[in-house]
C-alpha cells in the first residue's frame, strides 16, 4: 500500500509535538482575554477543572484510538467499527474532522500572518525604514494576504519534511524557546509600573461571575486548546510507540497545556494594566477589557512604542513567542488532512503537502477578501459548532462502539497492570456517559 508511516523517535519528541500543538495562540491570547473577560480567576477556576475532567478524558479517548488504528481518523474510526452503521459515520465524523481541521486552520493562519507582519515591523523599524512599518503594521489585503501565505508557507515546510525531521524536530527546538521568551517577557513586564494590577485582576476571584455562559466559554477555551475532535491529537497518537504509557503522556500533555495558558495569564494581563499607567487605553467604550485583535495588534504594540528602543526588542521577543507557538499548532492542524492523502489517496508527502496546503491557503484568501462577512463565522462554524459534535463522536466511537477488550489491550501497551488503576476504573465510564453529556449539555447552551 502506501509508504512506511512516520514515528516519533521519542516520547520527549512526542511530548513537544503534542505540547506544541496544544500551546498555541489558543494559550497566549485566548485565555488570558478569556479570563479578563470573564472575572478573572473564577474563570481560571473553571477552565483548570474541565481540562482535567472533561477535556483530558478526551484527549485520551483520541490518542488510543490513533494508537491502536496507527492511520488517520477516517481509517481509524472505520477500523474500530462493528457494523456498516458505525463504519458509515466513522467514515463521516473522520472526514468532518479533516474538513473542520482546515477551516479551523484557514483563520489561524490568517492571525498568525498579522503575528509575523509585527514581528517584522520592529526590524523595519531598526532599519529606519517607517513607511515599511506601517504597511506592516496596518491592517491591508495586501499584507494580510502576504504574510497568510509566508506563514502557510513555513508550515508547509515543516510538515513536507515529515513526522521525525519535520514536526518532531521543530517541535522540540522551538517549544524551548516558546518558553524561555515567556518567562523573560513575564520577568520585564512585572517590574513595570502598574503590573500588580493587572496580577491582581487575574487572579483575585469574583465568584459572582459563575454562570452557565462562563462555564461553557471555559468549555470552548479548553477544547481548543487541547486541539481537540478534529483527528490532530489522532493523527499524533498515531505516530506514538507502544512502549508509552497513554494516561501519563496524556496527563503531561494536560499539565503543560493548562501551565503554559496560566503563565501567559501573567504575562498578558500585567502588560495590559502597565500599558495603562503608560497612557493607553484598555477598556472599550462598553466598558469591557479590550479583548479581540485589539488588545494583540493595539495596545500591546502601544505599550512597546512607549518603551523607546527596548520597546523594539520587547516588541521582537513578544511577536517571537506568538509566531511560534502559532507554527507548532498550525503544523498540526495540517498533518490532518495531509496524512488522509498520503494513506487515502496514496499521494507522497511531498507532493500532498503543497496540495493540501494551496487549498487551504485558498480559503484563506477568501476569508481575507471577506473579511467581516467571513471570519466570524468560519471562527464559530469550525470551533463552535464543528469541535464539539466531533468530540461528541470521538467520545462515543472510543466509549461505545469499540470492543472494550481491544481498549484495554492498546492501553496496556506501554502501562502494563492499568486494569487494576482508579485510571481504568473511571475512564471508560467518562468518556461513555460524562464526556458526551457534557459537551452537548456545553453545545446547546451556547447555540441558545
Ligand atoms: N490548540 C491550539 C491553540 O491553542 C490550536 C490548535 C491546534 C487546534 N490544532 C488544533 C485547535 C486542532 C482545534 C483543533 O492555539
Amino acid at each position: 500500500m502506501s509508504a512506511p508511516r512516520g514515528q516519533f523517535s521519542s516520547n520527549i519528541g512526542f511530548l513537544m509535538a503534542a505540547a506544541g500543538s496544544a500551546v498555541g495562540l489558543g494559550n497566549i491570547w485566548g485565555f488570558p482575554t478569556n479570563v479578563a473577560a470573564n472575572g478573572g480567576a473564577a474563570f481560571v477556576l473553571a477552565y483548570l477543572v474541565l481540562a482535567f475532567l472533561l477535556a483530558y478524558p478526551a484527549l485520551m479517548a483520541e490518542l488510543t484510538i490513533g494508537r491502536h488504528a496507527r492511520r488517520n481518523m477516517v481509517q481509524a474510526l472505520r477500523g474500530i467499527a462493528t457494523g456498516p452503521t458505525s463504519r458509515f459515520f466513522g467514515g463521516l465524523a473522520g472526514f468532518g474532522g479533516i474538513v473542520v481541521a482546515s477551516l479551523i486552520l484557514s483563520f489561524y493562519a490568517i492571525v498568525a500572518g498579522w503575528m509575523v507582519a509585527h514581528l517584522v515591523g520592529p526590524f523595519a523599524s531598526l532599519a529606519g525604514a517607517e513607511g515599511a512599518v506601517e504597511w506592516l503594521t496596518g491592517n491591508s489585503t495586501a499584507r494580510n494576504l502576504t504574510f497568510t501565505a509566508i506563514f502557510s508557507g513555513m508550515t508547509m515546510l515543516i510538515i513536507a519534511s515529515g513526522v521525525e525531521k519535520g514536526i518532531e524536530r521543530w517541535s522540540t527546538l522551538l517549544m524551548p524557546a516558546l518558553i524561555v521568551l515567556l518567562l523573560l517577557l513575564i520577568v520585564y513586564v512585572l517590574t513595570q509600573p502598574g503590573a500588580m494590577q493587572g496580577l491582581e485582576a487575574y487572579l483575585m476571584p469574583d465568584f459572582s461571575l459563575f454562570s452557565p455562559q462562563l462555564m461553557v466559554s471555559a468549555m470552548g477555551q479548553a477544547f481548543f486548546s487541547l486541539s481537540l475532535g478534529v483527528g490532530t491529537m489522532l493523527i499524533y497518537g498515531s505516530y506514538l510507540s507502544r512502549q508509552e504509557s497513554l494516561p501519563r503522556l496524556g496527563a503531561l500533555v494536560t499539565l503543560i497545556d493548562v501551565g503554559i495558558a496560566f503563565t501567559a495569564g501573567l504575562l498578558i494581563l500585567p502588560a495590559m494594566y502597565v500599558a495603562q499607567e503608560a497612557g493607553t487605553r484598555i477598556y472599550a467604550d462598553s466598558g469591557e477589557l479590550i479583548a479581540g485583535p485589539g488588545l494583540i495588534l493595539q495596545v500591546l504594540p502601544a505599550l512597546f512604542d512607549t518603551m523607546g528602543t527596548a520597546g523594539l526588542f520587547v516588541a521582537i521577543a513578544f511577536f517571537a513567542l506568538m509566531v511560534i507557538a502559532s507554527l507548532t499548532s498550525s503544523i498540526s492542524m495540517l498533518e490532518v488532512p495531509v496524512a488522509f492523502a498520503i494513506e487515502n489517496l496514496n499521494v507522497p508527502r511531498r507532493l500532498a503537502t503543497p496540495l493540501v496546503g494551496i487549498i487551504i491557503f485558498a480559503i484563506s484568501s477568501v476569508i481575507i477578501f471577506n473579511f467581516d462577512a467571513l471570519f466570524g463565522l468560519v471562527v464559530s462554524a469550525s470551533t463552535e459548532f464543528g469541535q464539539p459534535l466531533l468530540g461528541v463522536a470521538l467520545c462515543i466511537f472510543a466509549g461505545w462502539i469499540w470492543r472494550r477488550d481491544q481498549l484495554l489491550a492498546e492501553l496496556r501497551e506501554g502501562h502494563p497492570g492499568i486494569e487494576h488503576t482508579l485510571f481504568w476504573k473511571i475512564w471508560p465510564w467518562y468518556v461513555r456517559i460524562v464526556c458526551p453529556l457534557l459537551i452537548l449539555a456545553a453545545f446547546v447552551q451556547s447555540v441558545m
